[in-house]
C-alpha cells in the first residue's frame, strides 16, 4: 500500500515540523495539517514565512519549499480525515488539571476527541498514527472508540512516537538515531500499515534506523526515553549542588563522567533545571502509570527526578537571594532568557518562569529580555502560575528588547537560558551600568567566570 494522502491532527511544535519534513522528503504525498486554533493555522499559512508560529532553525525554509505544493495548513478537520489514507494525531497531551489523577496523569481528552471526529467522517478505511505522546495501552483504547462509534470502516492504529528536541527539531528530524513503529505485526493488516508508514520515512531515512515493534513497546519506550533523559539531567543537577559545597566543578565532573563510553557524553550539563512541555509531564504520567498498577517503588523511583528538578529550580533562586544580602525587595534583577533552552519560542515549564515568581515573591522588581519570546508569552507565563494578579505581575515585571537596557540599574543578572548571544555581550559596560556590587549569576554555565570576575562581578554558577 502507498501512502498518497496524509492529514495530521495538531498544528503544533510537533506536528507542524514534523509534516513539513515528510512534505519537503516525499514530495509525491500530499500532506494536510490541520488544527481548530484558527490563529495558529493563519500563522502557519503567512505569506511572510518568517512569521509562522514556532521559531526553529531551518524550519521557514522547508515550509517555504513546501507549502501550496504538497504541504498545506487548514481548519477544514473533516475534510483532511476524509481525504487521507494516513491520518497522524499530534494534539497536546497535557498533565490533567481535574479530577482524577489530577496533577499527574495525561489528558487524553484532546485525543478522545480526535478519534470521535475521525470515527464521525471516515467513509473508507484509515491507518491512524499515534505521534502524541501517549500512555501505554491508548492504542487500545483508540480503537474501541474508532470500532464502536465509526462507519463500519476498518482502523489500523500505529504508535509512532516523535523524539525531536526542540531548538533541533529539523536536524533531528532530518537524520533521527531512531523512527520507532509499533504496530500489530502479527496480523496482515497490521503488517501492512506499519510497512506502509515505514515506507514514508525510507524516504529519507536509512532502513536500519527504522525500528518496529508491538504497540505497547512503542507507547512506553516514548516515556522511557524522556524518562532517562531527564534523569541525566536530575543526576547531574544533583551533583552540581555537591560541587557547590565541596570546590569540586560540575563541569569537570560531567567530562571525567562523560568520557566512560558506558556513560557517555552528552546531557550532562548542569543547569538551573530542565523545562519544556514533555519531561515534567511524561515522568509525571510515567509515575500515575507505575502507581495504578500498584508499583510504589518504580512511581517513588521516577518521582525523584522531579522533585530533584524542583529543588534545583528553587535553590537557584534562593541562593540568589542569600549572595545578596538576604533581601532582594525592590532591588532590580535582571533575567536574560525565558525559553525553556536556546534555539526556541517554547516557554513551556521554562525554569526561568519559577525563578522570576520566586525573585517577586520576594518583592524583586524583574526585567526580562529574550531574543524570540514575546511580552505577551512572559506574562502569560506568570499569570498561569496564579501567584499573584495580573496587573501585580505587570506592574513588577518589565520586558524589553534589548540585553544592555535590561541590565541597566540592575543590582543582578541571572543567565537562565542559554542562547548564544549572551556569551558575546560587552560585560564591561553591562558591569559599569550596574549598581555595586554587581551580581551575575549563571545558570547555566555559559558564561566564561575568570574574565566576569577580573571585570569585577560578584559571579556565581551552577555546581561551581
Ligand atoms: P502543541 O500544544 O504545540 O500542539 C498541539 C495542537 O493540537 C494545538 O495547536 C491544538 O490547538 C491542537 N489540537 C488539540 N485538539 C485538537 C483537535 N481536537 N483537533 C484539531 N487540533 C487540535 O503540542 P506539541 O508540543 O506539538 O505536542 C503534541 C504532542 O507531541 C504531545 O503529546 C507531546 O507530548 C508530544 N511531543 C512533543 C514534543 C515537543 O518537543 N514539543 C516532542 C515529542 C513529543
Ligand atoms: C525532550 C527530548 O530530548 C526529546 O527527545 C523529546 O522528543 C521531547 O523532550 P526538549 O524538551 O525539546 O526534548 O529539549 P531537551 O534538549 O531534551 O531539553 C530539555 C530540558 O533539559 C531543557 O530545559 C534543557 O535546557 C535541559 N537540559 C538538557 C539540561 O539542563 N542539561 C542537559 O544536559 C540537557
Amino acid at each position: 500500500m502507498t501512502i498518497k494522502n496524509i492529514c495530521c491532527i495538531g498544528a503544533g511544535y510537533v506536528g507542524g515540523p514534523t509534516m513539513a519534513v515528510i512534505a519537503q522528503k516525499c514530495p509525491n504525498i500530499k500532506v494536510t495539517v490541520v488544527d481548530i486554533n484558527e490563529s495558529r493555522i493563519n500563522q502557519w499559512n503567512d505569506p511572510n514565512v518568517e512569521k509562522i508560529p514556532i521559531y526553529e532553525p531551518g524550519l521557514s525554509d522547508i515550509v517555504k519549499e513546501a507549502r501550496g505544493r504538497n504541504l498545506f495548513f487548514s481548519t477544514d478537520v473533516d475534510k483532511a480525515i476524509d481525504d487521507a489514507d494516513m491520518i497522524f494525531i499530534s494534539v497536546n497531551t497535557p498533565t490533567k488539571t481535574y479530577g482524577i489523577g489530577k496533577g499527574m496523569a495525561a489528558d487524553l481528552k484532546f485525543i478522545e476527541l480526535c478519534a470521535r471526529q475521525i470515527a464521525r467522517v471516515a467513509k473508507d478505511d484509515k491507518i491512524v498514527v499515534e505521534k502524541s505522546t501517549l500512555p501505554v495501552r491508548t492504542a487500545e483504547a483508540l480503537k474501541n472508540i474508532l470500532d464502536n462509534t465509526g462507519n463500519g470502516v476498518n482502523y489500523q492504529i500505529l504508535s509512532n512516537p516523535e523524539f525531536l528536541a526542540e531548538g533541533t527539531a529539523v536536524d533531528d528530524l532530518m537524520n533521527p538515531d531512531r523512527v520507532l513503529i509499533g504496530g500489530d505485526i502479527d496480523s496482515p493488516e497490521g503488517k501492512e500499515a506499519v510497512e506502509a508508514l515505514t515506507d514514508v520515512y525510507a524516504q529519507w531515512v536509512p532502513r536500519e534506523r527504522l525500528l518496529t515493534t508491538n504497540v505497547w513497546s512503542s507507547e512506553l519506550s516514548k516515556l522511557t526515553a524522556n524518562a532517562f533523559l531527564a534523569q541525566r539531567v536530575s543526576s547531574i543537577n544533583a551533583m552540581s549542588e555537591l560541587c557547590e559545597k565541596t570546590g569540586a566543578d560540575v563541569n569537570e565532573v560531567a567530562k571525567a563522567v562523560g568520557m566512560d563510553s558506558r556513560i557517555g557524553p552528552k546531557f550532562l550539563k548542569a543547569s538551573v533545571g530542565f523545562g519544556g512541555s514533555c519531561f515534567q509531564k511524561d515522568i509525571l504520567n510515567l509515575v500515575y502509570i507505575a502507581k495504578s498498577f500498584g508499583l510504589n517503588e518504580v512511581a517513588d523511583y521516577w518521582e525523584q527526578v522531579i522533585l530533584m528538578n524542583d529543588h534545583q529550580k528553587k535553590r537557584f533562586a534562593a541562593n540568589m537571594v542569600k549572595a545578596m544580602y538576604n533581601t532582594v525587595s525592590g532591588k532590580k534583577i535582571a533575567l536574560l532568557g525565558w525559553a525553556f533552552k536556546k534555539d526556541t519560542n517554547d516557554t513551556r515549564e521554562s525554569a526561568a518562569i519559577y525563578v522570576a515568581d520566586y525573585l517577586l515573591n520576594e518583592q524583586a522588581e524583574i526585567v526580562v529580555y529574550d531574543p524570540k519570546v514575546t511580552e505577551e508569552q512572559i506574562y502569560s507565563d506568570l499569570d498561569y502560575l496564579g501567584s499573584r494578579s495580573g496587573d501585580a505581575n505587570r506592574q513588577a515585571v518589565t520586558v524589553v528588547n534589548d540585553p544592555l537596557e535590561a541590565c541597566d540599574g540592575a543590582h543582578a543578572v541571572a543567565i537562565l537560558t542559554e542562547w548564544d548571544e549572551f556569551t558575546t555581550l560587552d560585560w564591561q559596560k553591562i558591569y559599569d551600568q550596574m549598581l555595586k556590587p554587581a551580581f551575575l549569576f549563571d545558570g547555566r554555565r555559559l558564561l566564561e567566570p575568570e574574565t566576569k570576575k577580573k571585570i569585577g562581578f560578584e559571579f556565581y554558577a551552577i555546581g561551581n
